[in-house]
């Protein structure tokens, strides 16, 4: 047996491929997260999109096991609870149900988690020992590197850095309530909130042409790119939120680097520069212009998809 199967549950959409141990993504696909209510819904409609991958190969006998990256999982127990973006509440025996279904062993991990892992052993953090991968998308998620390892805490839900406050009293999380935090700025979510708040105070706007359904992290990154100043402010200020974040991250564990990963680093130097500075600015004078910000190596899709199958392998 050589290939596993990797799949990336984000807020919208999931991706799978099939992955051998080179770490080379062989075939990959796609389904909306989004689209189905139920749990069970969603793993059936998964099984039909993935079947036809897992015959192409020659049947389940010759995969080593699936690996699953998911908002809020506990690599723990195998559990998804209480995810802020995804449509299915409370406690999920995701793993169990999986295994159930699809008749291959298991593994979750956090899907954040499982795009450090991927950098760490194929992309940009190869031959790093401490760095911290940041995913801007529906949601806000971290996974930490500390000494060579995944922190992953006394209960198995360490790195929930998206859910820290970074504006106390701030704006109201849509689903936790929590006021101010890291996610309800930074994420796809949060840049579309800021943008539709920016465009209805300032009608001049670019902006202005679209719905207000269109209004969306990419939407802004065509504005800015025409030169609209607040488009530009949009990203602008969600660097600066970031960044100061991201000093904090850094003045607690020291990393080498810091990993952006996600849909909205497609905005490149008008998220990035912003971030840089008050991430810079914010720092203690012995960390300052020492922590290299970089994006992801990886495609989008893949490093999660690497790093959760490669946890397939790691607990043999
Ligand atoms: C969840 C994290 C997840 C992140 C990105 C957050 O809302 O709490 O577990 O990693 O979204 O999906
Ligand atoms: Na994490």
């Amino acid at each position: 047996k050589q290939v596993a199967l990797g799949i990336d549950i984000g807020g919208t959409n999931t991706k799978f491929g099939v992955v051998n141990h080179r770490g080379e993504v062989l075939e990959k696909g796609s389904i909306r997260t989004d689209a189905y209510p139920t749990v069970e819904e969603f793993i059936d409609a998964l099984y039909e999109a993935v079947y036809p991958l897992i015959e192409s190969q020659g049947a389940e006998k010759n995969f080593d096991g699936i690996g699953v990256g998911a908002p809020n999982a506990n690599y723990y127990s195998g559990t998804i609870e209480q995810a802020p973006n995804l449509p299915w509440k409370g406690v999920i025996p995701f793993g169990e149900m999986m295994k159930a279904k699809f008749n291959m062993p298991c593994t979750l991990t956090n899907d954040a988690n499982a795009a450090a892992y991927g950098e760490m052993l194929f992309g940009a953090a190869r031959g790093m020992k401490d760095f911290i991968m940041i995913t801007l998308g529906t949601g806000v998620g971290s996974g930490i590197v500390a000494s060579g390892k995944l922190i992953y805490g006394h209960d198995g839900f360490a790195g929930e850095l998206g859910h820290t406050i970074v504006k106390p009293g701030g704006r109201k999380h849509w689903s936790t309530g929590s006021e101010g935090s890291l996610e309800a700025y930074a994420s796809a979510t949060g840049i579309a909130i800021t943008a539709k708040k920016m465009r209805a105070e300032f009608p001049e706007s670019m902006l202005s042409q679209y719905p207000e359904e269109a209004i969306n992290s990419k939407t802004v990154h065509e504005c800015a790119l025409k030169g609209d100043p607040i488009s530009i402010e949009v990203f602008r200020y969600t660097g600066q939120k970031l960044g100061e974040a991201l000093a904090n991250f850094v003045m607690f564990s020291s990393p080498e680097a810091i990993l952006l990963f996600g849909g909205v680093i497609k905005a490149g130097d008008f998220i990035l520069k912003p971030t840089k500075l008050h991430m810079e600015r914010n720092l203690l004078p012995i960390f300052r212009n020492k922590v290299k910000l970089v994006f992801s190596e990886l495609d989008e899709a893949d490093a999660a998809i690497l790093g959760a199958s490669a946890l397939v392998w790691e607990n043999k």
